[in-house]
């Protein structure tokens, strides 16, 4: 399923990443890997507190000294950002396909950087800018159907 929708503000972007974990978790999925694309600044980080404010998550921001952050409410929700990474081996040896693989919604900032490492099933949203209109983005999303039905 592919979606697109248009938000004029941070507070759309995350009213339509709610929307989307409430889309899985109504239709019963219990766990998810979404990657998210788009450029330095676009709103990667309020989609990914968008989605986990739908979960009762709170305290969302970018790891900036590790690579994931891990968010306890309804589900567990493991929030990576892959800008810094440097060597897809630093990934791997925390136990990144582990986490790939718990009952868990994994969310991926910057999968831009670990193209080969992100697992086929999975939710691609990407977010862009919009011209002559700061505080608009397009998002994108691919579903597949294991998530959608
Ligand atoms: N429609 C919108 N959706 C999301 N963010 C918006 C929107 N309009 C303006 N913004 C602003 O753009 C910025 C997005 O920041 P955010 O940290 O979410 O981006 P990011 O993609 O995670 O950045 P980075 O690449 O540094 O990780 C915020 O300052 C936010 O308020
Ligand atoms: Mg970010």
């Amino acid at each position: 399923m592919q979606l697109e929708y248009l938000a004029n503000s941070t507070e759309e972007t995350e009213r339509i990443a709610s929307e989307l974990a409430k889309k899985l978790d109504t239709g019963g999925t219990k766990r998810a890997f979404i990657a998210l694309w788009g450029e330095m600044g676009v709103g990667k980080t309020a989609f990914v507190r968008g989605f986990s404010a739908y979960f009762g998550a709170k305290g969302v921001k970018s790891p900036t000294y590790t690579v994931v952050n891990e968010y306890s409410a309804r589900v567990t929700i493991y929030h990576f950002d892959m800008y810094r990474l440097e060597d897809e081996d630093d990934l791997l040896s925390i136990g990144y396909e582990d986490y790939v693989n718990r009952d868990a919604f994994v969310l991926c900032e910057w999968s831009e950087n670990i193209a080969e490492l992100l697992p086929e099933d999975r939710i691609d949203v990407t977010i862009g800018r919009v011209a002559n209109s700061a505080d608009s983005r397009t998002i994108k999303m691919n579903i597949p159907e294991i998530f959608s039905k």
